[in-house]
């Protein structure tokens, strides 16, 4: 829904095909900005659907989204955009002065501080007490819009608001926690966690420890999954290509992960993600689609 490290926004459109083709329960178990939930045609299929982040201030997000976006849009139209003090002093309170464990989910204040925040950096990056804002349309000559109106376009939006409004319940659980607690045969999980080496984007810890736990844990559900990883070393030691059904995607990566050189954009910006599930590939993407997938425009780069 807003710009995030890590965000799937544009894989939705390959991610969904390989999907099982019903399920009665989805969960986004790592949700970050939700892509998946808002724009997954199967998920909208769904008769429960449960977002999750142990980051609160997402977590109070998505609670707001879901039971009232419109005071989260009327409260982002009477916030200015692109206001450098404002933007300092959300930092501080967001980053500085505020106790996360006393956040109770539904603070719709809080969550158009998070996004006035979240939306006004560069490509998503991730925020804390010192990272600069970049008010995109006073970048490139005004070329881009502001990530912020963007938003308050799509909460202005029924069909988006519907999709909100749809979630069942928003949880802010670990992710051991949260996929025994919704386990079953009928249950879907997307898996999208902190990629190796990557982990110090997000405000919790994942170490390799906690990846080899969540291995554990999916070898062993009930429902099925589909978990989004970049390869490295070890993950065909977690995820053995004999046991579970691997597929590759040649994807550009996000601004915010790579190289700034304009000069190297293209060679420097691809790579490839990985899918592996539980279950066997419900359609065997055609090689077109995937070559279209690959055409990223360059506008990618400020989502
Ligand atoms: C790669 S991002 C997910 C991005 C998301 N798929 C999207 O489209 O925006 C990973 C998310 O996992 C969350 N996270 C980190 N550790 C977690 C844990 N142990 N349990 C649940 N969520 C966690 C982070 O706060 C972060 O938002």
């Amino acid at each position: 829904m807003f710009p995030y490290i890590g965000g799937k926004a544009h894989h939705v459109g390959w991610l969904d095909p390989l999907f099982p083709n019903t399920f009665d329960t989805f969960v986004e178990v790592f949700g970050g900005a939700g892509w998946v939930s808002v724009k997954s045609d199967k998920v909208k299929r769904a008769t429960t659907r449960i977002y999750n982040d142990f980051n609160p201030l997402l977590a109070n997000v998505y609670e707001c989204f879901r039971t009232n976006p419109a005071a989260v849009l009327a409260k982002m139209n009477a916030t200015p955009k692109s206001d450098l003090a404002l933007y300092r002093q959300y930092q501080r309170e967001l980053f500085g002065v505020l106790d996360w464990s006393t956040v109770t989910l539904g603070d719709v204040d809080l969550a158009v501080k998070y996004l006035y925040l979240q939306t006004q950096v560069f490509a998503g990056t991730p925020l804390s007490l010192t990272n600069v804002p970049y008010f995109t349309e006073t970048k490139a000559g005004g070329k881009y819009p502001s990530k912020y109106d963007t938003l308050k376009k799509k909460l202005a939006h029924d069909k988006i608001t519907v999709r909100l409004t749809d979630i069942t319940c928003v949880e802010q659980l670990d992710c051991i926690d949260l996929i025994k607690k919704y386990d079953s045969e009928d249950t879907f999980f997307y898996v999208d966690p902190p990629y190796y080496k990557m982990e110090f984007y997000y405000s919790k810890d994942f170490p390799r420890e906690k990846h080899l736990e969540l291995a554990d844990t999916l070898a062993n559900i009930k429902g099925k999954f589909a978990l989004s990883y970049y390869d490295f070393d070890d993950l065909k030691l977690f995820y053995p290509e004999s046991k579970f059904n691997w597929h590759r995607q040649n994807v550009y990566r996000s601004a915010a992960t790579r190289s700034s050189n304009t000069a190297n954009y293209k060679t420097k910006s691809k790579g490839t993600e990985i899918l592996i599930m539980n279950y066997s590939n419900p359609i065997i993407v055609p090689k077109t689609r995937m070559r279209v997938q690959e055409k990223v425009n360059p506008i990618f780069i400020f989502n």
